[in-house]
């Protein structure tokens, strides 16, 4: 495995697990099972970073995973992410000190763990003084050793200058969506100057392009997914892929024994559509 270190000096694999359909059957949106399968084949194929959300409603699921493995709690990266209200959620009250307090609380229980080692924001704040309360008691927490690392999600570059201009502690990372279709390329780079790490979600959940990245694959010859899931690493991107095959597991981790040329870096650079709409 490679690591980044995070700008508060924590050490993370490049390549972690999303786990947004874990312990459910039928997708995100599925019949919840609480089964941990597709977490203990990704825990036996070497994964150790895992990325879920209260909202996902498996954070038992990825808890009771970690202890069934029988690998100690140390070696893991828990991260989860508190719910923010996103655009088109109904209103709901905004957030303060009491709120994130108890959201940290209850995701602390459901994993079954005394300490968070990334804990995000789902979605920018609605308000300059829900941010503010949110991110001050995160920095509190993590002041306490109860969350190891502090970060956020879907931050525009916007988001980030007004988080950037009063927080003592900044952003570890920004989840955002990465792919040739949704590069989010303007964010990235502005999360960069800024020393926080890009996270990718939905690193391989697009279609464009699947055939050019295959004709530059296989003169590595790997898929085009460990192409892709290489070219982030190299460009100081973290990704998460998720899948609920064993094979995609192993294949997704299996992605650093192979150098791509500075040429075919720019080919597949040439192949995310820097037109499309920054969406976070
Ligand atoms: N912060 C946010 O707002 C946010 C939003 C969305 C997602 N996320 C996080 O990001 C994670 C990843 O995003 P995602 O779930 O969209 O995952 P993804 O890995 O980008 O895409 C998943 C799809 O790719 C397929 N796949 C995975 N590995 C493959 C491989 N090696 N070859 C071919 N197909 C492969 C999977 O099918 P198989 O199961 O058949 O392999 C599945 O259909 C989520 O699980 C979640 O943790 C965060």
């Amino acid at each position: 495995m490679e690591y980044f270190t995070l700008n508060d000096g924590n050490r993370i694999p490049a390549v972690g697990s999303g786990t947004n359909s874990f312990g459910k059957e039928g997708g995100f949106a599925g019949v919840f099972t609480g089964s941990t399968k597709e977490m203990l084949s990704c825990i036996e194929a070497g994964y150790r970073l895992f990325d879920t959300a209260e909202s996902y409603g498996n954070e038992a699921v990825i808890g009771n995973a970690v202890r069934e493995s029988g690998v100690s709690r140390g070696e893991f990266f828990l991260e989860t992410k508190m719910k923010i209200r996103s655009r088109g959620d109904e209103p709901w009250p905004v957030l303060g000190r009491k709120e994130t307090e108890a959201a940290i609380q209850r995701s602390l229980e459901k994993l079954g763990t005394d300490y968070i080692d990334i804990y995000l924001m789902h979605h920018p704040a609605n308000t300059p003084e829900e941010l503010r309360a949110v991110w001050t008691t995160l920095e509190e927490y993590h002041g306490n050793g109860v969350l190891r690392s502090i970060g956020v999600c879907n931050f525009s570059a916007e988001d980030l200058d007004q988080l950037l201009g009063f927080c003592r502690i900044r952003p570890v990372i920004n989840q955002i969506r990465i792919n040739p279709e949704t590069p989010n390329s303007a964010i990235a780079e502005h999360c960069r100057k800024n020393g926080i790490i890009p996270m990718a979600w939905s690193p391989l959940n697009f279609t464009a392009h699947r055939s050019e990245l295959e004709d530059i694959a296989e003169k590595y010859g790997v898929s085009w997914s460990k192409l892709l899931l290489n070219y982030n690493w190299r460009n100081g991107i973290i990704s998460i892929p998720k899948s609920h095959s064993a094979e995609h597991q192993r294949d997704n981790i299996d992605v650093f024994g192979f150098s791509i040329s500075d040429d075919d870096m720019a080919a597949i650079g040439s192949l995310y559509d820097l037109s499309a709409p920054e969406r976070v």
